[in-house]
């Protein structure tokens, strides 16, 4: 792929996607749901079945499907599956069990707003459909459920060329090859597409603009160690592995050219909740003068969120501190505090990159109320 900047997004841009890691597989036509279980991964790679609400839930309870944009995917076609095999009696009957069921999905992981975003989205064009039939209700919810998913597609890729635009056009200062930091995993494994800042770089591997990525390990749960390296690797992209404490000593000794991350809700004012260490990495990165970015798609703004403090955070079991392949390597009695997320003031944002342009924090807002009327 030739390296293009400023201009509209060329066609063929992240269009191929033959070689993708899939994390999902959904066959509309026999209606029928597999997911990779990434609890297996990097040694074995399995695909589960999900088929209905329960079975979605217990899959983004147990970590097997993560990454904010996925839970979303994965929780509204559980509710497609189900909602499709059940006879309800009336409208008030489908909009209880619609109720139902999206908040047994919502109260799965509270901070990945995606999935509170998609599910409002369905409950929202249910009600507005003037038809009351179930059958006129569900074939509403099916075509809102079916346009979300496929959706993403054409999202992820307006969202990755403007990071590709953004990172090549203002933190390359002519150089052909880069140096990129990352955290978490956000790519096609946390997607259905090729993801955010990972997206973004494998996008910029791909037209040869990449020297080298490092990806932090992630503590407590490595999805950088074990989940990032399987995708920079089933791409080909240069890359090191660090532990989440070497990332101070990474930018004093070596020079990072942006630093890429991904979110699971911004606020409006651009507070930015995203992966536990994302916080430390934009204050190391303003300390050593490295651009830093999350990389975001609308679905992942809470519009109804002014700023970031009151983000709820998930607080995830003791043990997964405590255990190295499910044995206790640490007393089990051991006090343990494990919140999932952390919240990056917005003041230490250099620009959110969105499917609907690149905006310094403080112009979000205004960004989203246009996006949200066209
Ligand atoms: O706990 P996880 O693995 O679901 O956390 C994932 C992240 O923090 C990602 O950065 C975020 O969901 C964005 S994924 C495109």
């Amino acid at each position: 792929m030739k390296s293009i900047v400023n201009g509209p997004i060329p066609d063929d841009f992240m269009r191929d996607v033959s070689n993708r890691l899939n994390t999902l597989l959904f066959d509309k036509e026999k209606r029928e749901l597999t997911v990779l279980d990434q609890l297996l991964l990097p040694l074995e790679k399995k695909y589960i079945p999900v088929r209905n609400v329960d079975e979605a839930c217990a899959v983004i309870k147990s970590m097997q499907v993560r990454g904010a944009p996925l839970i979303a995917a994965v929780a509204i076609l559980g509710l497609y599956l189900e909602i499709n095999q059940k006879t309800l009696k009336d409208s008030a009957e489908f909009l209880h069990f619609l109720g139902e069921k999206s908040q047994q999905l919502i109260d799965t992981r509270p901070t990945a707003i995606n999935l509170r975003n998609a599910l409002n989205d369905l409950k929202a064009c249910v009600l507005v459909s003037s038809v009351q039939t179930v059958q006129g209700k569900l074939a509403s919810l099916n075509e809102k459920i079916l346009e979300i998913y496929d959706g993403e597609q054409e999202e992820n890729r307006r969202l990755v060329w403007n990071g590709y635009q953004e990172v090549i056009s203002n933190c390359s200062h002519g150089k052909e090859k880069l140096t990129l930091l990352t955290i978490c995993n956000t790519g096609s494994l946390a997607t259905c597409s090729w993801g955010t800042a990972l997206g973004v770089i494998v996008a910029l591997h791909q037209a040869g603009r990449v020297e080298n990525v490092y990806a932090l390990e992630t503590r407590p749960y490595n999805q950088g160690a074990r989940l990032t390296t399987t995708e920079l690797k089933h791409n080909g992209v240069p890359f090191m592995l660090i532990t989440d404490s070497m990332a101070a000593w990474t930018m004093k000794t070596t020079k990072i050219d942006a630093i890429l991350v991904g979110a699971d809700q911004v606020a409006l004012n651009g507070d930015t909740a995203n992966k536990i260490g994302t916080y430390m990495l934009a204050v190391l990165a303003n300390h050593h003068k490295v651009p830093f970015y999350p990389v975001v798609p609308y679905t992942t703004v809470n519009r109804s969120r002014e700023n970031g403090d009151s983000i709820p955070i998930e607080e995830r079991p003791p043990k997964e501190m405590l255990q190295a392949n499910g044995v206790f390597v640490i007393p089990e009695d051991t006090p343990v505090w494990n919140p999932a997320f952390d919240v990056t003031p917005a003041e230490l944002i250099t620009k959110i990159i969105t499917d609907f342009g690149n905006y310094p924090p403080k112009e979000l807002k205004k960004a989203v109320e246009e996006f949200s009327q066209v």
